[in-house]
């Protein structure tokens, strides 16, 4: 493990069950939509304050950015801690159960700290920049050897959009492009479950084709440690301000999605 960031560490890795358990034995789930094609649950919300309050009284000079309530925030090169109090919000509310509670610290823009807490599957994963994956404080290792048709590749959700046509359109024309190269496609519907599959070599690759970084930092950093690759989409550094992403466990299977794709024009 690093020596810097323990002490971070050490609180994403807490806060992450410790908001969970508390808000789930103290409320009753309700649910709204927050979008015709997107649902909240209370717990969203509670979780989210929950940590809020906690990163306020520990790190007081570290900004958050967070899907409920959080979204505007203006990131600079300081620090930030960017949380997603429930990633996976429509499994969760239809007791399907993968889903999960993620946060990573950010400093001059590159994840230095994550912990992401699953808990049906009662999986906590944590990772720290040049420290390596865990789960339950077991190391991890991405699949660093597969081959693209050896492949199970994961992509996020079909639009959220209230009409969804036109994304749809593209996002199944990125799933078609390359199924028949690959060994399996999934969709979850959570990336937190999704990063981190690929960091334990459940899965091979990760495509997501838009997101809040909420979405993505945490599970980034817990891959990436465990020997994951990724770029944008078309094939660009991943960088804060990119609006897609490929993870892949090796770079065969990164170059032949960034290969297809390119040469289809997705
Ligand atoms: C969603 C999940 C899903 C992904 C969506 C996300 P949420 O997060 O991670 O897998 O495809 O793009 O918005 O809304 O459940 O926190
Ligand atoms: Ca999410
Ligand atoms: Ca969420």
């Amino acid at each position: 493990m690093s020596t810097n960031y323990q002490q971070e560490l050490a609180f994403a890795k807490n806060i992450v069950v410790e908001a969970y358990q508390h808000c789930k034995s103290t409320l009753t789930m309700t649910v709204s939509n927050k979008t015709p094609r997107d649902l909240v649950t209370n717990l969203d919300v509670a979780i989210e304050s929950y940590i809020v309050d906690h990163i306020h009284a520990a790190y007081p000079n570290d900004q958050i950015l967070a899907e409920e309530q959080y979204t505007d925030t203006v990131i600079g090169n300081g620090r930030f801690w960017c949380l997603d109090p429930i990633d996976g919000t429509i499994n969760f509310s239809r007791g399907i159960p993968y889903f999960g509670v993620q946060v990573a610290l950010v400093e001059n823009s590159i994840p230095v700290v994550a912990a992401v807490y699953l808990p049906v599957l009662d999986e906590l994963y944590e990772a720290s920049l040049g420290g390596g994956s865990y789960l339950n404080g077991q190391r991890l290792s991405a699949n660093i050897n597969r081959l693209p048709h050896e492949a199970i590749v994961a992509m996020g959700d079909l639009s959220k959009r209230q009409n969804p046509q036109a994304e749809n359109r593209r996002r199944l024309g990125a799933m078609e492009a390359i199924a028949a190269d690959v060994f399996k496609i999934r969709l979850h519907g959570a990336a937190c479950v999704d990063t981190t599959s690929l960091a334990g070599g459940r899965i091979d690759a990760y495509i997501m084709f838009s997101f809040g970084l909420w979405d993505i930092l945490p599970g980034l950093l817990i891959a990436s440690e465990a020997g994951a690759c990724y770029r944008a989409i078309g094939g660009g550094e991943f960088t804060l301000a990119s609006k897609n992403i490929i993870l892949a466990a090796s770079q065969p299977v990164l170059d032949f999605i960034l290969e297809r794709y390119n040469s289809l024009g997705i």
